[in-house]
C-alpha cells in the first residue's frame, strides 16, 4: 500500500490528507489502531456527558463507536472536505446527533470553553511531522486554540507516537499554563509480530509503543510547581522531578522498543548492550540485561546471575562479559543481573518472568526453548540490613548475600553498585543456653581471620617496616596507612583522591611519621604518568621507597619510610629481611590477639621493588 506518507513532510500538508482520503475511498484509516485498543483508557478520562471535539478525525470509527456506546456530544472536524463528506454520508442516517465540520483546527468557529475534552488521535502527530520553525509555530497555534475551547478541568487527549520533539513541546506548552501532565502507554509495541499481516512499513511505524497524554486544564497560578506524571504499567502513576525526567522515561521505552526490532531482525551487534526491564515497583529496574553478540557454536542462551554476584568482575566490567560470553561459546549470550529492593523466590520464577522478554531479543528463529545457564543452583539470597546516606558518598546499603554457602556482609555506595565498598566474612556462632532445656542459640559474627582484599596482606607485611613496633610509644605515628578511594571517576586516581598526594599533604604525612616508622599508601591509577608524579613526590619527603603491585588489580601498595633501612641493600635482601621476621612478626601479632593469626598465613609478598 501506497498511502503512508513517504516524506514526513507530507503529513502536514492539507493538499495531502485531500488525496490520501480520495483514494482511500470509505475504508476506515485507523492511526495507531482502532478505539478498541484505547477504550479502556479513554474511559478514565472521559464522561459520558463530556462535550467531545475529535479534531484531525479522518475516516477513524473512534467518533462512530465512542456515539454507539453512549458519548451523545461529539463533534467531529477534519480540514479535508473529501473526508467530511464521507464521514457525514455514513452516519447521516444511522446516527443524525454526531456532527462533522470542515473546519481547520487552528483556527476554529467555537466558542470559548465549549469542550470538556480534545480527542486527538494522530492529528498533532500529523501537524508537527517535522521539528522546523513553520512547524512550531502551526503547533503553538493549535494549542493556544486548545486552550481556548477547553473548560476548566477539561482535558486535551492526545495519543501519539510521541517523537522527542513532539514529547517536549506538548509537555513543556501546556505545563507552562499550569496544566497537570500525564503521559501514559496507550499501547505497548507489538511483543511477536510474527502473526500479524501488517506489510513492513505498518510494522515498523506501527511497533513502537503508542502514548496518551492527558493535559488537565487547571488555573495559571502563580509560583506554582508544574506536575509531571507518567503510567506506564497497569495503572500505576509515578510523579516526575522535572520535563527532562519524564522525557527521558518515555525515550526509555522507545529505545528498548528500537533496539527489539533491530535485534529480532537479525543485526548483530558491534558492542555491547545494556536493557533494563521494570516491573511495577518502577523506582528501580528488577532485571538489567546484557546483550553480548560474537562468534559462538549455539545460537543463543541466556545466563542469570545469582543475586551478589553481580559485582564480580565477569559480570560486572566490559571485559568480562566478553569474557564470559566467548567461554559459554553463543552467538548471542544475555546476561541477566537480578537487583536489589527486588525479591526473587527461585530461579523457575525468575525464568518464567523473563521467557517471553529474553525471547524478544533473542536472533530470528530461535528455538522458544532456549537454554537458561547460572551458577549453582538457585538465584542466591540478598538481605537489606541498613540503608544510609552520607553526605560525600550520597545512598548507601548494607546488605548479606550467600556466596557459595558463605555468608558476606558489604558495603555499597549506590553511584556504584558494581562495586563492594567493604566487605566482611560472617560466621556463625552457637552459643549453649545456661539453661539446660534451651535450644543453643545460633548467631552470626565477623570473621576476622577473612581478608577481602588481595592487597590487604600487602597494606598488614608494611607493619614490618617498623622495628619493635609493637613496644614503642612515641609521639608520633610509626604506621601511617592511606587507602581512600576517590568519588571522583573524572580523575586519573581511583585510590587515594589527588587532594591526598599533593605535595604539602606528603611532607605532613613524613612529619608525623616516626624516624623507623612507615607510611603505607594504596595508589591506584592507570596513568603512569600520574604513577611517576606521586613516586616522585613520595621520594622527595621519604628516604626510601618501595611498593609492591597486587595481582590481577592496579592496586600498588607502596611503603615510604623516613630513614634508610640497616638492611637497605638491594631488593632480594629485603624479601629475605621480611621472610625471616614473618614468623617473629607473627608471634608478636598472635599475643595482641589470636584472630590476626589466619590473615598472616595468607601473607604473600609479591615483588617488593625499591622506587
Ligand atoms: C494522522 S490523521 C489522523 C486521523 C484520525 N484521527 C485517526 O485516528 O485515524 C490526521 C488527520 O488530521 C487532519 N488534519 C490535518 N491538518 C489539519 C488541520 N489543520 N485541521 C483539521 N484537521 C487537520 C488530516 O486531514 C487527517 O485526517
Amino acid at each position: 500500500m501506497d498511502l503512508l506518507p513517504k516524506t514526513r513532510r507530507e503529513f502536514s500538508s492539507s493538499s495531502y490528507w485531500e488525496t490520501f482520503f480520495k483514494r482511500r475511498g470509505n475504508k476506515a484509516f485507523e492511526w495507531y489502531g482502532e478505539y478498541s485498543t484505547f477504550c479502556g483508557l479513554l474511559a478514565k478520562y472521559i464522561k459520558l456527558t463530556d462535550e467531545i471535539l475529535i479534531p484531525g478525525c479522518g475516516n477513524s470509527e473512534m467518533g462512530s463507536q465512542m456515539f454507539d456506546i453512549g458519548y451523545k456530544n461529539i463533534t467531529s472536524i477534519d480540514i479535508s472536505s473529501n473526508v467530511i463528506n464521507q464521514m457525514t454520508q455514513k452516519n447521516i442516517k444511522s446516527r443524525p446527533d454526531l456532527k462533522f465540520l470542515e473546519m481547520d483546527l487552528f483556527n476554529t468557529s467555537f466558542n470559548d470553553n465549549e469542550f470538556n475534552v480534545i480527542l486527538d488521535k494522530g492529528t498533532l502527530d500529523a501537524v508537527y511531522s517535522e521539528d522546523t520553525e513553520e512547524n512550531r509555530l502551526k503547533v503553538d497555534n493549535m494549542f493556544k486554540e486548545i486552550v481556548r475551547l477547553l473548560r476548566l478541568g477539561g482535558r486535551y487527549i492526545c495519543i501519539s507516537l510521541a517523537q522527542q520533539f513532539i514529547a517536549e513541546k506538548i509537555i513543556k506548552y501546556f505545563s507552562n499554563e499550569g496544566w497537570l501532565t500525564r503521559v501514559c502507554l496507550a499501547q505497548k509495541d507489538e511483543e511477536d509480530d510474527s502473526s500479524s499481516d501488517k506489510n513492513e512499513d505498518d510494522k515498523k511505524l506501527f511497533n513502537m509503543p503508542i502514548f496518551m497524554f492527558v493535559l488537565t486544564k487547571f488555573k495559571k497560578l502563580p509560583n506554582s510547581k508544574p506536575i509531571f506524571e507518567s503510567s506506564f504499567f497497569e495503572s500505576k502513576i509515578e510523579r516526575h522531578d522535572s520535563v527532562s525526567d519524564l522525557l527521558s522515561a518515555i525515550t526509555d521505552l522507545q529505545n528498548y522498543a528500537l533496539v527489539k526490532q533491530n535485534l529480532r531482525q537479525g543485526k548483530t551487534l558491534e558492542d555491547q548492550l545494556c536493557v533494563t526491564l521494570y516491573n511495577s515497583s518502577l523506582s528501580s529496574p528488577r532485571y538489567t540485561i546484557y546483550v553480548v553478540d560474537g562468534r559462538g557454536n549455539r545460537k543463543f542462551a541466556i545466563f542469570i546471575v545469582p543475586q551478589g554476584r553481580e559485582t564480580e568482575w565477569m559480570f560486572s566490567t566490559y571485559e568480562g562479559r566478553k569474557q564470559l560470553h566467548k567461554s559459554c561459546n553463543y552467538e548471542r549470550l544475555l546476561i541477566v543481573l537480578l537487583n536489589r529492593f527486588h525479591e526473587y523466590p527461585s530461579l523457575d520464577l525468575v525464568k518464567k518472568e523473563l521467557s517471553s522478554k529474553v525471547l524478544q531479543l533473542a536472533p530470528p528463529n530461535v528455538d522458544k526453548q532456549s537454554p537458561f545457564l547460572t551458577l549453582g543452583e538457585s538465584v542466591s539470597v540478598r538481605s537489606k540490613q541498613y540503608e544510609g546516606r552520607s553526605e560525600l558518598s550520597g545512598g548507601f546499603v548494607v546488605e548479606d548475600v550467600q556466596i557459595d554457602n558463605k555468608l558476606f556482609r558489604r558495603l555499597i555506595f549506590y553511584n556504584r553498585p558494581e562495586v563492594v565498598q567493604s566487605e566482611v566474612l560472617l560466621k556463625k556462632v552457637v552459643k549453649r543456653s545456661k539453661k539446660k532445656h534451651q535450644k543453643p542459640v545460633e548467631s552470626y559474627e565477623v570473621d576476622h581471620a577473612h581478608m577481602t582484599c588481595s592487597y590487604y596482606p600487602s597494606v598488614i607485611a608494611g607493619l614490618l617496616f617498623v622495628q619493635d613496633f609493637l613496644n614503642k610509644l612515641d609521639e608520633k605515628f610509626d604506621v601511617l596507612i592511606l587507602d581512600v578511594d576517590n568519588k571522583d571517576h573524572t580523575l586519573p586516581f581511583s585510590s587515594p583522591p589527588t587532594a591526598f598526594i599533593e605535595d604539602q599533604l606528603i611532607h605532613s604525612y613524613a612529619q608525623i611519621v616516626s624516624q623507623d616508622g612507615v607510611f603505607i599508601l594504596n595508589l591506584a591509577t592507570r596513568c603512569q604518568e600520574n604513577r611517576d608524579m606521586v613516586i616522585t613526590r613520595l621520594k622527595k619527603h621519604f628516604q626510601r621507597v618501595y611498593y609492591t603491585c597486587v595481582d590481577e588489580q592496579i592496586n600498588e601498595i607502596v611503603y615510604c619510610l623516613p630513614t634508610k633501612l640497616k638492611l637497605d641493600t638491594n631488593n632480594e635482601d629485603f624479601i629475605k629481611f621480611i621472610k625471616n621476621n614473618l614468623e617473629e612478626f607473627k608471634k608478636r601479632l598472635q599475643t595482641i590477639d589470636n584472630q590476626y593469626k589466619k590473615p598472616l598465613e595468607e601473607l604473600k609478598l609479591i615483588n617488593i621493588k625499591s622506587a
